[in-house]
């Protein structure tokens, strides 16, 4: 078998059963807990339009999914269910920054690999409470709107950053607080710890995310702040648009100035 951390990730993001696709990822986070991987470049970078996933659930454009009150048991479990797919994808999103960009440093691997662990670990948890609920992950339809900004930014890190951890998974740090107090409101007690921890792992997620922006954009000797406004404005599909969470925005990465600009939109 391979030790090669590009192959072994490629291999993880393709993998379409799920339990498989848990178990790679573990064994991939040993062998670097081990230093036991080889890092050499391994080319040609394909492109992906579709990484692995299980068969179910149904991807629908997002206007297709149902809009369902979180006050019957089905509306609660399909909250669930999206947050559990959020994750699932979010695993491939990690994958992906570790296989596709092979010139970064040592640590953004390590770091990748740290998100794709706490990722995995969401997702199993979510999918836990779902079953709990009655549902299992795969039982209502999902959508695919991660992914397509995660390949539309396939060809700069510089890009990926930008859009990926400081737009899409600093959405979630904007929505979680609403959530978590809707779950409150039902006495989803369990649920609530859960989304307790998801907020403050995606805090981390998204300072890497951050941190490697604005690495790339000293390496470039590019202003970060006129950077990250010009990514959003041309690859962000609909307005960005508050509230937006500015305290744990701070926490991850964001300067004064990107919050400033915040305020304005
Ligand atoms: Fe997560
Ligand atoms: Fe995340």
């Amino acid at each position: 078998m391979s030790n090669n951390l590009f192959d072994l990730s490629l291999q993880c993001l393709q993998e379409s059963d799920l339990e498989r696709k848990l178990q790679q990822l573990n064994q991939l986070l040993d062998l670097w807990t081990q230093d036991a991987l080889d890092f050499s470049a391994r080319g040609p970078i394909e492109r992906i339009p579709d990484p692995g996933r299980p068969a179910k659930p149904d991807l629908v454009s997002p206007k297709a999914l149902p809009r369902r009150g979180i006050g019957t048991k089905e509306g609660h479990a399909a909250l669930m269910h999206s947050i559990a797919h959020i994750e699932f994808n979010a695993i491939n999103l990690a994958l992906d920054a570790v296989y596709r960009f092979q010139e970064m440093p040592q640590q953004y691997y390590g770091d990748w690999l740290g998100v794709a662990g706490e990722e995995s670990y969401h997702f199993q948890m979510i999918r836990e409470h779902l079953y709990h609920l009655g549902y299992e992950y795969g039982d209502f339809p999902a959508h695919d709107g991660l992914w397509m900004t995660t390949y539309e930014t396939d060809h700069d890190p510089l890009v990926r950053m930008a859009l990926v951890p400081r737009t899409l998974e600093a959405r979630g740090l904007d929505v979680t607080p609403a959530m978590i107090q809707k779950l409150r409101a039902i006495g989803d007690k369990r649920g609530v710890e859960i989304l307790k921890i998801l907020l403050r792992d995606e805090i981390g997620h998204v300072e890497v995310g951050s941190r490697w922006f604005r690495y790339l954009c000293a390496q470039r000797d590019a202003n970060p702040f006129t950077q990250f406004t010009a990514l959003v404005k041309e690859y962000f599909h609909g307005d960005l648009r508050g509230p937006f969470n500015y305290e744990a925005r701070q926490q991850a990465g964001f300067s004064a100035q990107e919050i400033a600009w915040l305020k304005t939109l």
